[in-house]
């Protein structure tokens, strides 16, 4: 069965009202080194059915509670951000993001993914995603690529390990 990892099965569990209410408490729940620190805590109340407070939706279903608990005991797997060369072209039609590259090691994934948006700007993420194990064998060379419509001008902006640069 796949491993759960943060950035894609834990994080979007939690909502932005989780989040919000429990900074004060020392907990932000979108950071995963605090999630980690705090996982058993995490899991008690979970399944206590005592967070998400009834008064802001309840508590999480079973399969949810269960994919947490599997994250904790897979080593609370996560993504790393990526390094490439990055080249954007624009035609009348589209826009086009190429990341291409070579992975760290031997068995690693990778993509280039929407990462957020607003009215003036789409940034996109490139993630690597490490095997559970380690691979012998060489690391192997990608090339992703992302389009979108022209008829978006937003500003492009992509995240890599490097920091955000607009493109
Ligand atoms: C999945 C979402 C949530 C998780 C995993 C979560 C987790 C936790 C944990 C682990 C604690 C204990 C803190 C400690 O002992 O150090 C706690 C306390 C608390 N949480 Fe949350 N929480 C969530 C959502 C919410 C929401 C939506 C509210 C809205 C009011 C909330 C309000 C509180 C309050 C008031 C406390 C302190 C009082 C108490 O211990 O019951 N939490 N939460």
């Amino acid at each position: 069965m796949r491993t759960p990892v943060y950035e894609l099965h834990i994080q979007p569990m939690f909502r932005a009202t989780d989040r919000d209410h429990m900074i004060p408490f020392g907990l932000n729940l979108w950071e995963y080194d605090a999630v980690v620190e705090h996982a058993q805590h995490v899991l008690e109340r979970l399944e206590a059915g005592t967070m998400p407070t009834r008064a802001l939706g309840g508590p999480w279903p079973q399969e949810w509670i269960d994919l947490f608990r599997r994250w904790k005991e897979g080593g609370f797997k996560r993504l790393e951000l990526g390094k490439a060369q990055f080249a954007v072209t624009r035609s009348p039609s589209a826009v086009t993001v190429k990341a291409t590259g070579t992975y760290p090691a031997a068995g690693f994934l990778g993509w280039l993914q929407l990462e957020s948006e607003s009215d003036t700007a789409k940034t996109y993420v490139l993630y690597f995603e490490a095997p559970d194990a380690p691979v012998a064998g060489e690391a192997d060379e990608f090339e992703f690529k992302e389009r979108y419509s022209s008829s978006d001008t937003r500003t492009l902006f992509i995240h890599d390990s490097t920091g955000v640069q607009e493109h």
